[in-house]
C-alpha cells in the first residue's frame, strides 16, 4: 500500500496567516483517561464533565463497556457511567492495543476485583514503555503478577498498601498505584510519585469520591485504604498541552492568541520558555495570552518530569524553535525516541541535527510546504503547527494520530484565522 493510502485522512495548511483571537480549550485528555478508569471501583452513578470528546476518550469509554459498565456520552462533553455490580476482570485485546493508556483500568480491577487480566499494550512509536513500575506497586501490595500468552494477569486474595518507591516517577504507575491504593487494607506510601496536574485531577476526584488521600501534587503521596467509595460529579481540569499546542500556534504566527479557560500553574515551564525566548507572555487567573514576533530567540529545552518542561510539548517546541533566531539545544530524558517530527521538519526546510537524544534546532527564515506524514499525536500537532507559517501548502498525512488526543485541532486554529481544509 502507498504512503497515501495507508494516510488517506489528510489535511491541507496553507501557511502565511497570522492567528488572532480566542480559543476554548477542552479537558485534559491524560487527566480524563485515569478518571473514567477509575469509575471501575466502586458501584454508583457518575457524571464526568469538560471531557474531551477525542477517540482516546472513546476509546476508554468503550472499555468501560466492555468490562459490563453502562458508559455514554450524554453531551459532547459529558459522559454519564452507571457502575453496578461487579465489572469483568478480563480487558479486551483490541482496546488495549489500540491505546496504551488502557492499561489504567489494570489497577482498578486488581483493587475490585482481586484479580485482572490485561493484555500487554507492547511498545509504541516514542519508545518501549515498560510496565515494570506499575507491576512492582502490586506486587508490593501483595499481588502476583504473571505474564501469559500477551496478557497479564495480577491476583490478590486482598491488597494490603504498602510502601512503594518509584525508581522514576511515571505518570501511569503513580496513577495504576494510586488507585489500586484507594481499596487496599492499610496506608499504601508512593514515593517518588509523579506530580503531574492530571495525577492531582485524579486524586482529587477518588476524593470526592470518598478516598482518603494525602500529599497530591508532590513527590510523596499517602493513600488511606478503605472498602468502598461511591460515584461522583466531576469536571476535568483544561488539557495543558493543548493549552500550550494553541498558545505556540500564536507564537509561531507572530500573532496574539487567548487561550482560556486554562490553569496557569500547569503551563509554566511552557510560559517561562515563551518568556525567555521573547515572546510576551500574560497570565490571568483563567486564561492565558500570547503575542510572537520577528526578534524571538532560541532557548534550550529538556524534558523532564513536571514541573521540568513536558515531553508532551517537546514536538510542537521543536518547531516554533525552527523559526527563531539563533541556536537551541533540546533535550529528550523521557522517551527514548521522539524525534520522529524532526525528520518530516526537515523535509519542509529546517535545520536540524540529531544525535541520540539531542535535537540541535538552528532557525531559518522560511519553512516550505510539503507533503509530510504524522508519526504520533504531537508530532502531528507540531506538523500543523510548521504549516502555518511556511510557504504555501502543506499536506498533512496521518491524522488518526492527531484525532486521538485533540479534540476538533484544526477547528480551533481556524477559529483564529488559520487555513485549513480537511
Ligand atoms: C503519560 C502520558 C503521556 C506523557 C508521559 C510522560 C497519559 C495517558 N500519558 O504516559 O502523554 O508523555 O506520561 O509525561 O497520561 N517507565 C518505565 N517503567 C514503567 C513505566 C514507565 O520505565 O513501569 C518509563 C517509560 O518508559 C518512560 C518514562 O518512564 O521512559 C515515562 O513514562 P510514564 O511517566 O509512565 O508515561 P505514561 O504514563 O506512559
Amino acid at each position: 500500500m502507498s504512503h497515501r493510502d495507508a494516510n488517506a485522512h489528510r489535511l491541507v495548511v496553507e501557511g502565511g496567516v497570522s492567528l488572532h483571537g480566542e480559543v476554548r480549550a477542552s479537558g485534559s485528555k491524560n487527566a480524563g483517561l485515569p478518571i473514567l478508569a477509575a469509575c471501575i471501583l466502586a458501584d454508583g452513578d457518575y457524571t464526568i464533565s469538560n471531557v474531551p470528546n477525542l477517540a482516546d476518550i472513546r476509546t476508554m469509554v468503550r472499555m468501560l463497556k466492555a468490562l459490563g459498565i453502562r458508559a455514554e456520552y450524554h453531551e459532547p462533553n459529558m459522559v454519564k457511567i452507571c457502575n453496578k455490580g461487579n465489572p469483568k476482570h478480563i480487558a479486551p485485546y483490541e482496546l488495549v492495543t489500540a491505546m496504551r493508556a488502557s492499561f489504567f483500568v489494570a489497577g482498578p480491577i486488581l483493587a475490585r476485583r482481586g484479580l485482572a487480566k490485561v493484555p500487554l499494550p507492547g511498545g509504541c512509536a516514542i519508545g518501549s514503555r515498560p510496565l515494570d513500575l506499575h507491576f512492582k506497586g502490586f506486587k508490593a501490595m501483595g499481588a502476583s503478577v504473571e505474564i501469559e500468552h500477551g496478557f497479564v494477569e495480577l491476583r490478590a486474595e486482598k491488597l494490603v498498601g504498602a510502601r512503594v518507591y518509584l525508581d522514576f516517577p511515571s505518570v501511569g504507575a503513580t496513577e495504576n498505584i494510586l488507585m489500586a491504593g484507594v481499596l487496599a487494607e492499610g496506608e499504601t506510601i508512593i514515593e517518588n510519585a509523579a506530580q503531574e496536574p492530571e495525577i492531582e485531577d485524579l486524586g482529587r476526584f477518588l476524593i470526592q469520591c470518598g478516598a482518603t488521600i494525602e500529599g497530591l501534587g508532590s513527590s510523596t503521596i499517602k493513600i488511606q485504604g478503605c472498602s468502598s467509595i461511591k460515584g461522583t460529579d466531576y469536571a476535568i481540569i483544561p488539557d495543558r498541552v493543548e493549552v500550550g499546542t494553541l498558545l505556540i500556534a500564536g507564537a509561531i504566527t507572530h500573532g496574539d492568541v487567548t487561550v482560556r479557560p486554562a490553569v496557569p500553574d500547569h503551563s509554566e515551564p511552557l510560559i517561562r520558555k515563551l518568556k525567555e525566548m521573547g515572546a510576551d507572555v500574560e497570565v490571568g487567573d483563567d486564561y492565558i495570552r500570547v503575542k510572537g514576533h520577528d526578534k524571538m530567540v532560541s532557548v534550550d529545552i529538556e524534558t523532564m518530569p513536571f514541573p521540568g518542561f513536558p515531553t508532551d510539548m517537546q514536538a510542537q517546541m521543536m518547531s516554533l524553535l525552527c523559526m527563531v533566531d539563533g541556536t537551541s539545544v533540546i533535550k529528550e530524558t523521557i522517551f527514548e525516541n521522539r524525534y520522529m517530527h524532526a525528520n518530516e521538519l526537515m523535509r519542509m526546510g529546517a535545520k536540524i541535527r540529531l544525535d541520540h537524544s539531542h535535537a540541535i534546532v538552528t532557525g531559518v527564515k522560511k519553512l516550505s510546504g510539503a507533503e509530510v506524514k504524522i508519526t504520533d499525536l504531537r508530532a502531528g500537532a507540531a506538523l500543523i503547527l510548521a504549516g502555518l507559517v511556511a510557504e504555501g501548502e502543506t499536506q498533512v498525512y496521518g491524522l488518526h494520530h492527531l484525532v486521538r488526543g485533540y479534540e476538533d485541532l484544526p477547528g480551533k486554529l481556524k477559529h483564529l484565522g488559520a487555513k485549513i481544509i480537511v
